[in-house]
């Protein structure tokens, strides 16, 4: 066997193979997103925050040991910069696209920063001394108002489709409601990804509101569409009354027939 004092070497060279990047573990940064947004959660958070498109976030970091400068960085993928140097005796300098969105504490070291689309990286501050862990930023883009396109005025027994078409942001859950209640899918209601309605051979009942609800990390937003089911019979009636007087009862049927003919848009 082993001669005894080597084996806890032996054993940390092994957590050191197992768990790669996790050596050398530095101090932690602490985030959170500062009043006011709207969309974020505000309590503060390490390891990783969530946040949104125009939000205020504040990282602070510990007492950190420090030499003659300390540096904000980022990195995504492979990609690593610098955001800001600080080296005491004068002015922090600013990598440009940060200029006038950020502000450094010259005491604590903390950072603020307006947030961008693109914002969604890795953060730390080092020295030549020591450095913190890298810090995940998530950032999401607010859902604005979705789109409903469709028909809004069809004709009982036709299929019929409403689409719902997120504008700005991207959307992680939709669901539908009709007349603010949860719309489920059945035989004649069904969803394709949940951002289609489609509704199959549509009967009088199935007038009314139609909202699509969209929602993400960090919003929830919805539209309604109102759509209209004609009778059938209101267009034929009078026309069949016309030829029931002119006598051509018999071609009437036949006319009627195909425009009946529904068309299947849902599958
Ligand atoms: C550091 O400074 C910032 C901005 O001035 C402040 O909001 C924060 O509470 C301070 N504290 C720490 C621990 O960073
Ligand atoms: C930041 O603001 C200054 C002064 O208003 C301006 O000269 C500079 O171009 C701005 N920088 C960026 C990146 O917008
Ligand atoms: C920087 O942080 C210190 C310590 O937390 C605080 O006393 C000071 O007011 C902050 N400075 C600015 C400009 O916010
Ligand atoms: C929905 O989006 C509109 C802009 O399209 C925005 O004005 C509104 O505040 C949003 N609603 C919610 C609840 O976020
Ligand atoms: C809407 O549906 C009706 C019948 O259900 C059809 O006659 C009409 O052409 C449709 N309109 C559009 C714009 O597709
Ligand atoms: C689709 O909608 C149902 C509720 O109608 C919901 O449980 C499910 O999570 C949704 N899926 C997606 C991908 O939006």
């Amino acid at each position: 066997m082993f001669p005894v004092p080597l084996l806890p070497f032996l054993l940390s060279l092994l957590l050191l193979l197992l768990a790669p990047g996790s050596a050398a573990a530095g101090p932690g940064i602490t985030a959170r997103t500062l009043a006011p947004c709207y969309s974020a959660d505000l309590s503060p958070a390490s390891g990783r925050l969530v946040s949104a498109v125009g939000c205020t976030v504040l990282l602070t970091v510990p007492r950190l040991r420090v030499g003659r400068a300390v540096s904000w960085e980022y990195r995504a993928g492979v990609e690593q910069g610098v955001i800001l140097r600080y080296a005491f005796d004068r002015p922090p300098s600013t990598a440009r696209p940060y200029e006038n969105r950020t502000r450094f504490n010259e005491t604590n070291f903390s950072l603020q920063m307006v947030l961008r689309r693109g914002d969604g990286r890795l953060y730390r501050l080092s020295s030549e001394e020591e450095a913190t862990d890298w810090f995940q930023l998530y950032v999401v883009e607010p859902l604005s108002e979705p789109e409903i396109v469709g028909n809004s005025s069809v004709k009982a027994g036709d299929d019929t489709k409403l689409v719902c078409n997120v504008l700005k942001g991207k959307a992680d859950l939709y669901w539908w409601k009709k007349n603010g209640k949860l719309l489920l899918g059945s035989d004649r209601i069904q969803f394709e990804d949940n951002s289609t309605l489609c509704i199959v051979r549509v009967s009088m009942r199935d007038s009314g509101y139609y909202a699509c609800v969209v929602r993400n990390a960090v919003s929830q937003n919805e539209t309604s569409f109102l759509l209209h089911v004609h009778h059938s019979a209101n267009v034929v009636l009078p026309v069949v009354l016309a030829c029931v007087v002119v006598g051509c009862l018999a071609g009437i049927f036949v006319w009627c027939r195909k425009t009946e003919q529904p068309f299947r848009l849902c599958r």
